[in-house]
């Protein structure tokens, strides 16, 4: 064994004749220009030097290659070109091989199918993530994908963004073998050693016959492209990725290479590629809250859950899937068991639906512990209460818990609105109570608001981003007020959509607006869904402080009155007959809309799509710039991660403040103005917003200070 001088990023190393690449670029290797750099110098180089007979890549640390460097996109770019590498690597004299062990992802895969062999230790995570970035994979992985794999598979890979195991990627033809032991360096000189005895030369992707079957090809292809027309609407790079495997087909290698470049290229000036990139960062971002530098975390080992309903069943299924302990308390025998059913019956979907089997069920339910007295909390390290959302009965559990909780216990209210300061003041010890606000269905949804209190210590919050971490949510830090970040701003431009309702819009025409714009539902679908009974309650709690000078729309109340709760009672803002799950316009809803603008004295206009969008996207930019004015939100994209991950707002579009830097803040200001002319009380500038927009600056600005 040799050492020579280290290429920047890239290391390499001699084992007699075979020539050791080490990409050390932590944390994942991601291939910035100094990798970039290291790669074609060594690779240049190995070929005139007579004393190595095959180059084996390896990563260093946890991965292989994460892909290309996601922070270089957008600057001016720096060679050498990722493709012109992987071109390099497959043009080499000598056989290279590829020896894959944690993720080999993106431009990192690339460089992979560009080397002659591949070898993968069992856990390596090899996929085309690209699509999630709005891109597609532009060294290359368009071209060589489909001739190692076929049309199906690399369109498979390349469309869902997802990542494939060892035992599907060998079976794709996508690696030659699977290696043992957890050794990549040792499990690529082996097989570099087995090709150099067998007298194994370079074996070039581009020559490989996945594409030979035409026919079958072009069927993918077509298959492919209808599915990204019908399912993902709106998205730019799917049809490109499409349109590049068809080039695969029809085109000599590097004339192929040369369309996949074209439309890389598209794809990264694409303001969707802008969105997506801020909002992987900005996901990544929202879990460094001040607190969690400033402070450790508590243990976390037992946890506890007051309340069997719905939020409280979703959270502790999220706490046991992540292998933690549970015990549910309920008030009685009946509604525990009523609890238990509820974890039991998530459970059973899965097992049916085959994502789970029932030794994983049993596995689960072996964690969970049933009680109906607050001592089996006694030794919880953290407690969520998730009781009926009522201040008087949140006291009460808060001082039950003071009573019995061990010292240094973390209590957490999953409170959506109430003011977990008055919660904390029921205890003796306010320091150790925090808000942590999931969204239902709790275990699916990746959203947690983690609530600072004015008195919460630093490692009381640090123990709530760390059990997010541990349940694998996206954590976003607010500040107490009504509603917190996300139902704050909601309830605003509900309101907004309310008013459209009232002057002349229909709630079919505002959800279709709304999901042209990218959401999955319009607001009134979501009203159906959630349950009209819960909004109707916060109303009436609102009502004695309502701001006399606000319209206020009471169509929604005419329903509620009803008992048109949505779905869960049949009809809503739609119909839903026999159990349906996608409901049908209701004349009779349309009629009590007219009588209610009668009764108010509106005179009905006409809104196009573009009205109702412009009323719904100020109103959330105009109150999610209080927000962050008032400190509940510390920065943009804390508010963007929000509704990314928690109110269906496109991801392609980034996030409510990412759109409005997109559209420009002076023009959101001028809807603002125009729309007050007529209701000055609803649309009155955030001071946030003008200072903004008259300095010349985007909400981005406010990212970087
Ligand atoms: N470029 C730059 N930085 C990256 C990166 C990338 N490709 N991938 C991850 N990072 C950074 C993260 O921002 C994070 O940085 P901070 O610690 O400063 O926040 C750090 O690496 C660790 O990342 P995670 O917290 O995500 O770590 P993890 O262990 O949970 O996950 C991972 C690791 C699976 C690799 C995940 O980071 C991931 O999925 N990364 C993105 C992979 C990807 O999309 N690759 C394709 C890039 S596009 C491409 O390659 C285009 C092309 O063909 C030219």
């Amino acid at each position: 064994m040799a050492e020579s001088a280290p290429h920047g990023a890239v290391a390499s190393q001699r084992h007699d004749g075979i020539l050791v690449l080490t990409i050390d670029h932590p944390p994942v290797n991601a291939l910035s220009a100094d990798v970039r750099r290291g790669l074609a110098d060594a690779i240049q180089a190995a070929q005139s030097d007579a004393a190595i007979q095959a180059i084996v890549l390896v990563g260093a640390g946890r991965n292989f290659i994460a892909g290309a460097d996601i922070r270089e996109f957008g600057k001016p770019p720096q060679p050498p070109a990722l493709p012109d590498v992987c071109n390099a690597i497959e043009a080499s004299a000598k056989p290279v091989i590829a020896a894959l062990h944690g993720a080999a992802l993106g431009g990192g895969l690339e460089i992979a199918l560009a080397a002659h062999y591949r070898v993968a230790l069992p856990g390596a995570r090899l996929g085309l993530p690209e699509v999630n970035l709005g891109l597609l994979p532009g060294a290359g992985g368009t071209q060589r994908t489909p001739r190692l794999a076929g049309a199906a598979a690399a369109l498979d890979l390349m469309l869902s963004g997802r990542h494939a195991g060892t035992d599907e990627a060998l079976s794709w033809g996508l690696i030659d073998r699977i290696g043992a032991g957890a050794d990549a360096q040792a499990a690529g000189l082996d097989y570099a050693r087995e090709l150099l005895a067998q007298g194994a030369g370079p074996r070039r992707t581009r020559d490989a016959a996945g594409l030979a079957d035409r026919p079958a090809a072009q069927a993918a292809i077509d298959a492919a492209r209808a599915q990204v027309q019908s399912r993902q609407r709106g998205l730019f790079s799917p049809a490109k990725i499409v349109d590049a495997v068809q080039a695969a087909l029809d085109q000599p290698f590097d004339e192929g290479l040369r369309t996949e470049r074209a439309l890389f290229l598209q794809c990264l000036d694409s303001p969707q590629r802008a969105a997506l990139v801020h909002a992987f960062f900005a996901e990544r971002e929202t879990a460094k809250a001040p607190e969690t530098r400033q402070a450790r975390p508590r243990p976390l080992e037992r946890l506890g859950v007051i309340g069997g309903g719905t939020m409280g069943a979703g959270i502790a299924v999220a706490m046991l899937d992540a292998g933690l302990p549970v015990v549910m308390v309920e008030q009685n025998d009946e509604a525990l068991a009523r609890g238990r059913a509820r974890v039991e019956q998530v459970y059973d979907l899965l097992v049916k639906k085959g994502r789970l089997d029932a030794a994983g069920k049993a596995e689960r339910m072996a964690r969970y512990t049933g009680a109906t007295r607050y001592e089996a909390l006694a030794d919880a390290d953290l407690i969520v209460e998730a009781v009926f959302e009522d201040m008087d009965v949140k006291l009460a559990v808060f001082a039950e818990l003071d009573r019995i909780a061990k010292p240094g216990a973390v209590l957490a209210t999953n409170t959506s609105y109430l003011d977990i300061n008055r919660i904390a003041a029921a205890t003796s010890r306010p320091g150790d109570v925090l808000g942590l606000h999931f969204f239902s269905p709790a275990n699916i949804m990746k959203l947690l608001e983690i609530v600072v209190g004015a008195n919460s210590a630093p490692d009381t919050v640090a123990t709530g981003f760390e059990l997010a971490r541990r349940l694998r949510k996206t954590p976003v830090r607010a500040g107490v007020c009504d509603g917190f970040i996300g139902n704050r701003i909601l309830a605003v431009y509900r309101q907004a959509a309310d008013l459209m309702l009232e002057d002349g819009a229909s709630p079919y025409q505002i959800d279709d607006a709304v999901r042209a714009f990218g959401y999955p539902m319009g607001p009134y679908q979501v009203a159906d869904l959630a349950g009209g009974d819960i909004g109707w309650a916060t109303r009436k709690r609102r009502a004695a402080t309502r701001d006399p000078r606000l319209r206020y729309v009471q169509i929604p109340d005419r329903l509620c009155e009803r008992g048109w709760f949505g779905q869960k009672t049949g009809r809503g803002y739609y119909l839903y007959p026999d159990g349906a799950r996608t409901g049908t316009p209701d004349p009779e809803v349309l009629a009590i809309i007219d009588a209610e603008r009668q009764r108010a004295g509106v005179t009905p206009r006409q809104f196009t799509q573009e009205d109702i969008l412009r009323r719904y996207l100020a109103a959330m930019v105009n109150e999610a710039a209080n927000v962050l004015r008032e400190g509940i939100a510390l920065r943009p994209l804390d508010i963007d991660v929000v509704f990314l991950s928690g109110y269906g707002f496109p991801r392609f579009r980034g996030g409510p403040l990412h759109y409005a830097d997109q559209v420009g803040l002076p023009r959101i200001l001028a809807d603002i103005r125009e729309f007050a002319q007529e209701d000055p009380h609803f649309w009155q500038p955030s001071p946030l917003l003008v200072e903004l927009a008259d300095s010349g600056r985007g909400f981005d600005s406010l990212n970087r200070a």
